[in-house]
């Protein structure tokens, strides 16, 4: 069960880029964050309007003086104050991260970037390396990844429960863009610019959520090949496609599908991760996040449900469990999960601790399998563009 009085000797002075009035995501970073108590909202620079973000900064009660025009000022004012700020979140859209994460690390702070990490490969390894060298964590919000659900899957997987791992089915397919919303709606008007995008729209906005989902469910699989097909359905969304299918071939033989699409008609989200083995399946949903679905070969299906006695006792995940089971826990506790994860890395490294990018006894998001992301967009693409030959991954 969860220990709610485990706290840090001193919450980690903590400031956010983004994640405004409005935005889709600022909510979310500020109740995962500042749930536990292991953070404390000291700065910000909200907005990428100055006045709207100060407004904002001000009505949530950070001190005024520390609601800044822009994250340069931000990281610049706070280094000067005994009492800055350690750890920042970035929230904003894609086309800033690389800049804004780069700019975090060099100022000395840990970080929690939202996904795409940045546009290429290369900028992925430049920030990992620059995150060694100082020593500092950084927590990608892949956000469904903290469900306890997803690690009663991992370790089911991890223990040889459904045999060797065959097929891994993956998707993130929502309907919510299946005609051109964008035209009244800024939050998706840079998703379909390339500029502000990046080379991707739904394999980046969605594809790589699934992916790191199956990822953590079976971390041992690499990739060898993909072959990727993507579609612009709404025309004036091309060259970003809205709908993308992916075949992969993974280094043991196995096999795995993804389709990331915002133009599933009628789908509120659809995010379904199946994993095949040999003797047995399992399957998880982020719609019904507290259910896995287990199915052995020549019998009945179970459902697994969260909290119960039948799950493992010792695992991590379920010292998540904020609810005995039966009360339905979601997304935000999901990301308090992945919060609580940051904080703990980071207050090792506070301490003295050396990262090495990662923890090796605190499993989260970490920059590495922010990179991983950006990799497999970039494959992706290079197939596509291909007209979708099968590419070796790189
Ligand atoms: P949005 O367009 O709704 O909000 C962006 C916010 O960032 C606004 O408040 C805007 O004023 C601010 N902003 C923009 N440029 C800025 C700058 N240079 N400095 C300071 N503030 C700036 O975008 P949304 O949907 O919230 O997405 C933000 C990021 O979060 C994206 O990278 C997106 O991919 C990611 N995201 C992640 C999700 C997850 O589940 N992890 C879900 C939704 C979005």
């Amino acid at each position: 069960m969860f220990n709610e009085e485990f706290h840090l000797e001193q919450p980690i002075r903590w400031g956010m880029v983004g994640g405004g009035r409005g935005s889709q995501i600022g909510y979310i970073h500020r109740n995962s964050a500042l749930r536990d108590r292991l953070f404390t909202l000291c700065a910000g620079a909200f907005d990428v309007n100055e006045e709207r973000g100060r407004e904002f900064g001000v009505n949530w009660g950070v001190a005024p003086e520390r609601c800044y025009p822009d994250y340069k000022t931000m990281f610049a004012e706070e280094a000067k104050r005994p009492d800055g700020i350690q750890a920042v979140s970035i929230a904003t859209p894609n086309f800033t991260h690389y800049e804004i994460l780069k700019a975090a690390l060099e100022a000395g702070l840990h970080a929690i970037c939202e996904k795409p990490l940045c546009f290429t490969t290369e900028q992925a390894e430049e920030l990992v390396s620059l995150a060694k060298k100082q020593n500092r964590i950084v927590g990608v919000t892949y956000g469904y990844t903290g469900a306890q659900m997803v690690h009663q899957a991992r370790r089911m997987i991890q223990e040889g429960v459904l045999g060797e791992i065959r097929i891994i089915n993956m998707q993130f397919a929502h309907g919510y863009h299946s005609s051109a919303v964008e035209a009244n709606d800024p939050g998706t008007k840079w998703r379909v610019t390339p500029e502000k995008a990046g080379p991707s729209y739904v394999l980046g906005d969605v594809g790589t959520h699934a992916l790191f989902l199956a990822e953590t469910m079976v971390p041992n699989l690499k990739i060898e090949k993909l072959m990727c097909a993507r579609q612009s359905f709404v025309k004036s969304r091309a060259p970003l496609e809205d709908n993308a299918f992916v075949l992969i071939q993974y280094d043991n033989g196995a096999v795995g599908n993804l389709w990331a699409s915002c133009v599933n008609a009628g789908s509120t989200h659809q995010q379904k991760i199946r994993v095949v083995g040999e003797k047995a399946s399992i399957e998880w949903w982020d719609e019904h996040p507290n259910q896995l679905i287990f199915e052995e070969q020549g019998r009945p299906v179970q459902i697994l449900d969260r909290g119960q006695g039948y799950l493992y006792q010792d695992d991590e995940a379920i010292t998540c469990d904020r609810m005995g089971g039966g009360h339905a826990e979601g997304l935000f506790e999901s990301w308090a999960n992945l919060y609580r994860r940051f904080a703990t890395a980071m207050d090792r490294v506070i301490h003295g601790e050396s990262s090495n990018v990662v923890m090796d006894d605190i499993w989260f998001p970490n920059i590495r399998d922010g990179a991983e992301g950006v990799r497999f967009i970039e494959n992706c693409v290079r197939s596509s563009d291909q007209d979708s030959v099968w590419v070796n991954y790189t």
